[in-house]
């Protein structure tokens, strides 16, 4: 089956079809994502809260970033894969941003990268563009900045923020990004810059209105016991998973573990 496309992506809003797409860090869950036929897989930077445990995605480097796209790379064959590019890998020049954003596509399997940022980054998105490498836009709560934005909180909600961030949802597909994460702003001002723009964007609390919606993979199993407002949990694996865990804990203290049928004679 043909891969998914940015321009499947662009394609998806002019005719009206919402984009499902999820967060995976490895080789699994991208296999199970591509056969659940998700057509985009972000391999997010939240890998630093979800996997590493840190409190934020700032640690994160782009070795690791490369490490786990090439994992999820290999169970993905017919998803759009998405490497988020980490913290300063794409702010201090545009030829390192150039080089950085390279390796995801020539080393890692990803088709296109993600950057947060608006009318700062946008003569980054051009040239990337212009470069061959699709660039999807994170606009909004953007959590590498998260030292700068105070925490974790929903952006553009005063009328001034409301049209910076409208204003750099424009600019970022002026330079030619095909999609934008809006993340954490109020549903009104995403519908608009939903309507206002060509690309499709991307919500994750932003609102029904956006062309498709992203979430941590983790956070809608119900892995966590919190998860953000936005977060609706599809699964609930968290207690079958403890018990698992628990019930094996207990047949190995029991010696019933393993049995006749595990165990070769
Ligand atoms: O890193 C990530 O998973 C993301 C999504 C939350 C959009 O950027």
């Amino acid at each position: 089956m043909k891969r998914f496309s940015v321009t499947d992506f662009i394609a998806k809003k002019q005719s009206g079809q919402k984009i499902a797409m999820l967060t995976a860090y490895d080789y699994f869950t991208g296999a199970l994502l591509d056969e659940a036929g998700i057509e985009a897989v972000l391999v997010g930077d939240s890998l630093g809260n979800v996997i590493l445990g840190y409190d934020t995605t700032v640690p994160v480097t782009l070795e690791v970033m490369l490490h786990h796209t090439k994992a999820v790379a290999r169970g993905c064959h017919r998803a759009l894969i998405v490497g988020d590019m980490p913290f300063l890998t794409y702010h201090t020049g545009i030829p390192e941003a150039l080089r950085n954003a390279a390796r995801f596509l020539q080393e890692a399997g990803a088709q296109a990268v993600k950057i947060e940022g608006g009318q700062e980054r946008a003569e980054t998105v051009r040239a990337m563009v212009q470069a061959g490498i699709p660039v999807m836009g994170h606009l909004g709560l953007t959590p590498q900045s998260v030292n700068q934005l105070g925490g974790y909180k929903v952006q553009g909600r005063t009328d001034a923020a409301a049209e910076k961030l409208y204003r750099d949802a424009m600019a970022l597909e002026e330079a030619g990004a095909f999609g934008i994460v809006l993340e954490c702003v109020p549903s009104e001002l995403a519908a608009r810059i939903t309507r206002d723009l060509h690309i499709p964007t991307i919500g994750i609390g932003g609102g029904a209105e956006c062309d498709g919606q992203v979430l941590v993979t983790h956070d809608m199993l119900g892995i966590f016991e919190k998860a953000p407002k936005f977060v609706k949990k599809f699964g609930q694996l968290r207690d079958p998973m403890l018990q698992a865990f628990a019930a094996y804990k207990k047949e190995v203290e029991e010696s019933t573990f393993p049995g006749a049928e595990q165990s070769y004679s």
